[in-house]
């Protein structure tokens, strides 16, 4: 069967944007370029990666800011469905996935929203399930975040259960669960291929599990990349135990211009500006409910945490940014997400510079087909 979706392009190195619906994007600084995530800023920038061929944009679903001492990092943000929702409807060949929170979301309710998203895009919509993890978030709204990771991701894969049987099956069922109970349920109409690229980005042990039983691509940080090569292996060989085909994605921050020192100097130009009590809220809380980075990295992370919220730094001239993303493929990741301090402005030139590095050297074809071969 054929699919519309860029997803479903196995073996393509992924490009995808992460964070444009929220504003400060990846980076906790109070530069006035930084990005607003207005909804016209998202529009501009959705249009012109999906003019450029890029594969997806990731939104983050986040409820509350992470406060700071000037700006309130990440304070607004757009909703996830509904922004996939007037993208998907103002493009024509990027996936737009939608973020959701397992625990904040009925799962009958979200079976029909991504299979409307499905058919608003043709095919092009995806899933990112989060199991939970920000406990002043959870607090926000008037939930509880179990303590365990077992708890939450059995609720996640639950959760995930109830809208894979609605996506699978016709006619109306019951679904007797430790967490569900529903009857005469159906979900109609279908996604466009019965289903839609599931991702998921856990760190923990539990939720690893999860995302190798379910998940069609897992998120992980590419810290050090020298853990990296031996850690995608990991994952990917559990995936195939469990019968899967999981590629490995990461996500990066880019700061890229003509020469080496313009960029440095702009990045360094972005950290001295950073909020560092915003920044520090991001680490603690990261760390203290969160598995997604590795503990012993600590001071690294705190300034990564700055310029990108962690993401792999792509700073440098075209030739060292393609150069990073050369390093990623090589470790073994299947596409990585990129972030800008502002997308929108800095965007076009990574466009018109690296993406032709890339196919030079092999690393991604020129624009997808329009109509792409699903793996199946
Ligand atoms: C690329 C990426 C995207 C994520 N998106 C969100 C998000 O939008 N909202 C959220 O609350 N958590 C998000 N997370 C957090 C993860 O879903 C996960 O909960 C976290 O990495 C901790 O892993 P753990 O649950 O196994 O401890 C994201 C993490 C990564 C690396």
């Amino acid at each position: 069967m054929t699919s519309l979706n860029p997803l479903d392009r196995r073996g393509r190195f992924k490009l995808g944007i992460f964070a444009a619906n929220c504003s400060n994007g990846m980076s906790v600084t109070k530069v006035p370029e930084r990005w607003d995530a207005s909804w016209e800023s998202n529009l501009s920038l959705a249009r012109m990666t999906d003019e450029a061929g890029l594969d997806f944009l990731l939104p983050i679903a986040r409820w509350i800011g992470y406060g700071g001492r000037d700006i309130n990092f990440q304070k607004d943000v757009l909703e996830t469905t509904t922004w996939a929702a007037g993208l998907l409807a103002s493009t024509r060949r990027i996936a737009v996935i939608s973020t959701v929170h397992t625990a904040a979301n009925n799962p009958v309710v979200v079976a029909k929203q991504i299979a409307t998203l499905d058919a608003i895009g043709n095919g092009r919509a995806g899933l990112n399930v989060v199991a939970g993890w920000n406990a002043p978030e959870y607090a926000a709204l008037g939930l509880d975040l179990p303590a365990s990771h077992v708890e939450r991701y059995a609720y996640a894969q639950e959760w995930l259960d109830v809208i894979g049987r609605l996506w699978e099956t016709e006619g109306s069922f019951d679904f007797d669960g430790r967490f569900f109970q529903l009857r005469g349920v159906h979900s109609d109409p279908k996604p466009k291929r019965g289903r839609v690229p599931i991702v998921n980005a856990a760190g923990s042990g539990e939720g690893r599990g999860f995302a190798v039983r379910n998940a069609d691509f897992l998120f992980t940080p590419a810290i050090d990349l020298s853990r990296s090569g031996a850690e995608i292996a990991e994952l990917k060989a559990a995936g195939r135990e469990a019968g899967r085909d999981v590629e490995v994605l990461t996500f990066s921050h880019v700061v890229c211009r003509p020469s080496e020192s313009e960029a440095k100097a702009y990045y360094d130009h972005c950290l001295a500006q950073t909020d560092w009590e915003a920044t520090d809220n991001l680490v603690n809380l990261q760390f203290a409910h969160a598995h997604s980075f590795p503990h012993d990295l600590l001071a690294l992370i705190r300034e990564r945490m700055a310029a990108g919220h962690g993401g792999f730094p792509l700073t440098g001239t075209p030739d060292q940014v393609a150069d990073g993303i050369e390093a990623l493929v090589e470790a073994g990741f299947g596409g990585t997400t990129l972030s800008f301090v502002n997308y929108a402005e800095e965007f076009p030139y990574f466009r018109d510079e690296v993406l032709p590095r890339l196919e030079e050297r092999g690393l991604r074809s020129a624009q997808p087909d329009a109509v792409v071969q699903a793996a199946e």
